[in-house]
């Protein structure tokens, strides 16, 4: 059934959902429900919902404030290469409106983003997690080589109250930026939305990009009401992905960043927003992409005008400041990512904003050459296993009510179901179809892969760049070819990471033996 069709046809039993109360107050349904009979009485008869469902004005947070650093983990142990520290996630309450209105977050050491945590590769990381939440939950080390039982896989939830030690020793490079976010099964976007995700990097001794300064910018979503709580999702939340009115920066509204004075910054950046994927311009200023998920590129690609980023992606570049100096406005452009229903057109937004001012001329003349090689990448070699994948969407009206099922192989994740079984230290060709309307980002655990190739409509194009990535996109109708290793044996997620779609059971599980 076509989307379009199936969201005329199903609006009756719409209405017994618990997602139409918010998503008709807010104006997204599609308009023509307007038109349908039995629709009208519930425009007018949905006072209740539609109070409930008011959002914040964009302006309720101020915005201009100096961008803030990330807070970071602080170290507690005196061995030598060992990190330890406590995670507690716990509600937090925080007044985050102009008109003083308090927010209860949940979040990790009460701070928004999480904490970030800093290692050297090598290094051996001791984290212990208290649970505080009303709910059970998992610290996921996403992207990291971390053993399956240390992952925070949903099999390993710590229930509410609970705590646990995850204990790993990270491998030579693998350094990289990384995040880390709770994975209870059917818990994990809304415990995301509230606040919970926080950094990490894995530092290497020989970073040939040491000397210039760095910067991290940590992009996430906030959706509040009126009165400040943080809204429920809505059917289109459920559908597409959650977009909140908030785009944030490292949990500020637009910012301002004020640029080194030496004229030259290696940005980190993070998607950690739950669907929304990034196109970032900086009019007048070039990108080089230097990194992606899993850590360097062999060499720099200069000269971008744009870098987009699907949702649990990040990036490192070097920006250089413009010729013109001045205040320079990094914005998001819409992506056109196969939304269903009739969503609401999308506008650039301006997420951060540069100070160029204190670069003098003269600095940016003197700036030195990066260098041609960052480090070595081994391409993966001969494939000694495939496995496929097939992405699609299956609406359903079961039981009179409306629902979208996001599936993997035909089928709703299943804790008790292994999807695929994995040869340790073997290659494997993974082949990620598309058979759906919309995008959907690719994640496995465990390790980074390669992208080999894109095919759409018979037409294949080989991937130009070698890389180390966790994440990559799968647009509508199209199939990506990547080739991946697993070293530890156990079980490992894969799933599309709009959180949305995971929870509603995107999801597989592979083991490896
Ligand atoms: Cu970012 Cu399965 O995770
Ligand atoms: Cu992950
Ligand atoms: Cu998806």
């Amino acid at each position: 059934m076509q989307r379009r069709q199936f969201i005329q046809t199903s609006s009756f039993a719409l209405s017994t959902s618990p997602w139409l109360g918010n998503a008709w107050a807010q104006g997204d349904m599609p308009h023509d429900m307007n038109a349908m009979p039995g629709m009208a009485g519930m425009h007018s008869g949905g006072a209740a919902t539609a109070a409930a469902a008011a959002l914040a004005p964009v302006e309720a947070i101020a915005a201009g404030a100096p961008l803030a650093a990330l807070r970071k983990l602080v170290n507690t142990s005196n061995q030598p290469r060992v990190f330890r520290a406590t995670l507690r996630a716990a509600p937090v309450s925080l007044a985050v409106l102009q008109n003083g209105s308090p927010t209860e977050f949940w979040a990790y050491n009460n701070s928004l983003p999480g904490t970030l945590i800093e290692v050297m590769e090598g290094d051996t990381v001791e984290i212990e997690f208290i649970n505080a939440l009303p709910q059970p939950s998992t610290i996921h080390w996403h992207g990291l080589p971390v053993p399956p039982e240390q992952d925070g896989n949903p099999q390993d939830v710590v229930p509410a109250g609970g705590r646990r030690v995850y204990r790993f020793k990270l491998p030579l490079n693998c350094a990289g930026t990384y995040w880390y976010h709770p994975h209870p099964h059917g818990f994990t976007a809304e415990q995301v939305y509230r606040g919970l995700a926080g950094l990490f990097i894995v530092r290497a001794k020989n970073d040939p990009l040491k000397s210039i300064p760095e910067r991290h910018l940590v992009f996430s979503d906030l959706k509040l009401g009126a009165d400040g709580h943080i809204a429920a999702n809505d059917m289109n939340d459920e559908m597409n992905g959650r977009e909140g009115q908030f785009a944030l920066v490292n949990a500020q509204r637009q910012p301002l960043l004020t640029f080194d004075a030496g004229g030259r910054e290696r940005w980190r950046i993070w998607n950690a927003n739950s669907a929304r994927y990034l196109r970032l311009t900086l009019p007048g200023a070039t990108f080089t992409l230097v990194g992606t998920d899993g850590g360097l590129l062999a060499k720099p690609v200069t000269g971008l005008t744009e870098l987009l980023m699907t949702a649990a992606e990040r990036m490192e570049v070097i920006v250089d400041a413009p010729k013109g100096g001045g205040k320079v406005g990094l914005v998001t452009a819409p992506v056109e990512r196969g939304k269903m229903g009739e969503v609401p057109p999308e506008r650039p937004i301006t997420l951060l904003d540069v100070d160029f001012s204190a670069v003098k001329p003269e600095r940016l003349a003197a700036l030195p050459k990066l260098p041609g090689t960052l480090r070595r990448i081994q391409p993966l070699g001969a494939v000694k296993a495939k496995k496929r994948v097939v992405f699609s969407e299956e609406m359903s009206m079961a039981g009179g009510v409306h629902s979208m099922k996001f599936l993997v192989n035909g089928k709703n994740f299943d804790m008790q179901r292994v999807d695929f079984t994995s040869r340790i230290n073997e290659v494997e060709l993974w082949e990620i179809a598309n058979d759906s309307d919309m995008d959907h980002p690719f994640h496995i655990h465990g390790t980074q892969f390669q992208v080999v190739e894109r095919e759409v409509d018979g037409k294949v194009t080989p991937e130009p760049l070698l890389a180390w990535r966790d994440m990559v996109n799968t647009r509508s109708g199209e199939t990506v070819r990547i080739k991946l290793v697993q070293r530890h044996k156990g079980l490992r997620m894969f799933h599309c990471h709009i959180l949305e779609h995971e929870n509603a059971g995107m999801m597989g599980q592979v083991n490896v033996i």
